[in-house]
């Protein structure tokens, strides 16, 4: 028992001393981990605001290290998905159950919150009973009754007009001019980006965009045109003004980088013809090679496609 208090005392005052060195940038009060975890909406919300804190690879309870990329669910559902718009989370209670074409099967909140914890987060699975992934599903499930509340004026999303993809291959090289004239300054020159603090263990301010840290080539930001939409409508964060080309050609360049490696892709749509075009790793359904699934140019394989549902 008293063993039990002065260890209550150590961590006491070692969450005092965080919160005096931290208090200013860290709007988090109680610090995570500070408190026993209760599968709430508001630790749901803290786990999708602070990932890489706290369930990352630094996380010093290491029953709770599910992820190893250090970028935060809302690294990418940014406002931890409360903005209408591009990877919006308002819409997540209305989306689900459905059938996911990538797993072959009726998927519900929980198991699509998993796709990204392995392939966006690099991480594993969460158990579906554990506190963290019930408070991250009652979050998402709180927003459903938030998006309902808002006005038709509200979920108008404010963002530049919706990306066309252009007729043409994208071009690496001219990628690499927009990442280095719109993009190093904050995701820096070697796109790894900027930590929050010294310490690794409380993530990144600016996330990164290829390395160790960041997303694997088995989620959805590794498709060129799911990640040139984003992209468009949210990139440079504050003043998205990209065109059509810019947001392509970097997405490009920005998917042609190293980063983590996921296993068993390649089992991965079990009805290989449910892939999406830009889907960046076979087995396809059709002839076109690796490099134009990844670059484009994309119209003729979205016409074989086309035709091949009309003649069904
Ligand atoms: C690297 C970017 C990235 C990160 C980080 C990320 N996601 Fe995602 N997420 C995506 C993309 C891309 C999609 C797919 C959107 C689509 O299909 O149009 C997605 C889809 C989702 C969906 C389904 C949305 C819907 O309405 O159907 C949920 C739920 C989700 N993510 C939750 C999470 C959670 C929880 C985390 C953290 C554990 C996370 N995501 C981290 C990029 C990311
Ligand atoms: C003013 C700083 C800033 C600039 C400039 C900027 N970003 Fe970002 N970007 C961010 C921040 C911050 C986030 C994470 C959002 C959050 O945590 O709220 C982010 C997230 C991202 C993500 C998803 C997360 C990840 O790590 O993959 C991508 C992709 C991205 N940015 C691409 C770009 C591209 C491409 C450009 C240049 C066209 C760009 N950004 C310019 C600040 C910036």
């Amino acid at each position: 028992m008293t063993f039990v208090v002065a260890a209550c005392c150590v961590v006491g005052a070692l969450v005092a001393g965080a919160t005096f060195r931290y208090g200013a940038a860290a709007p988090l009060a109680p610090a995570p981990g500070a408190v026993p975890a209760m599968a709430t909406e508001d630790y749901g919300r803290r786990l999708i605001a602070h990932t890489a804190e706290m369930l990352g690879p630094d996380q010093s309870d290491d029953a709770l290290r599910f992820t190893k990329s250090r970028l935060n669910c809302g690294s990418c559902h940014l406002a931890t998905g409360t903005e209408p718009g591009t990877l919006t989370l308002l819409q997540v209670p209305e989306h689900y159950p459905r059938f996911s074409g990538r797993v072959g099967a009726s998927t519900d909140i929980e198991d699509r919150i998993n796709e990204c914890m392995q392939r966006s987060m690099n991480g594993k699975p969460l158990p579906k009973d554990s506190t963290e992934m019930i408070a991250m599903a009652s979050y998402l499930r709180s927003l459903g009754a938030k998006y309902q509340a808002m006005g038709a004026g509200q979920k108008q999303p404010e963002e530049p007009a919706a990306f066309k993809t252009p007729p043409r291959r994208a071009d690496l090289d001219a990628g690499k001019q927009v990442f280095g004239d719109k993009c190093s300054i904050c995701h820096g020159a070697d796109g790894a980006g900027l930590l929050a603090t010294r310490d690794r263990a409380k993530g990144y301010l600016f996330p990164p965009l290829w390395g160790p840290d960041s997303f694997n080539d088995g989620a959805g930001m590794h498709r060129v045109l799911t990640a040139a939409r984003f992209i468009k409508a949210r990139m440079p964060l504050g003043g998205p003004d990209l065109t059509d080309d810019q947001a392509f050609d970097v997405a490009a360049y920005i998917n042609d980088q190293p980063r983590p490696e996921m296993p068993n892709l390649e089992k991965d749509y079990p009805d290989p013809s449910a892939k999406p075009i830009d889907n960046p790793y076979g087995p396809y359904a059709d002839d076109f090679p690796v490099d134009q699934h990844r670059f484009g140019p994309f119209a003729p394989i979205d016409a074989y496609y086309k035709s091949l549902k009309k003649a069904k």
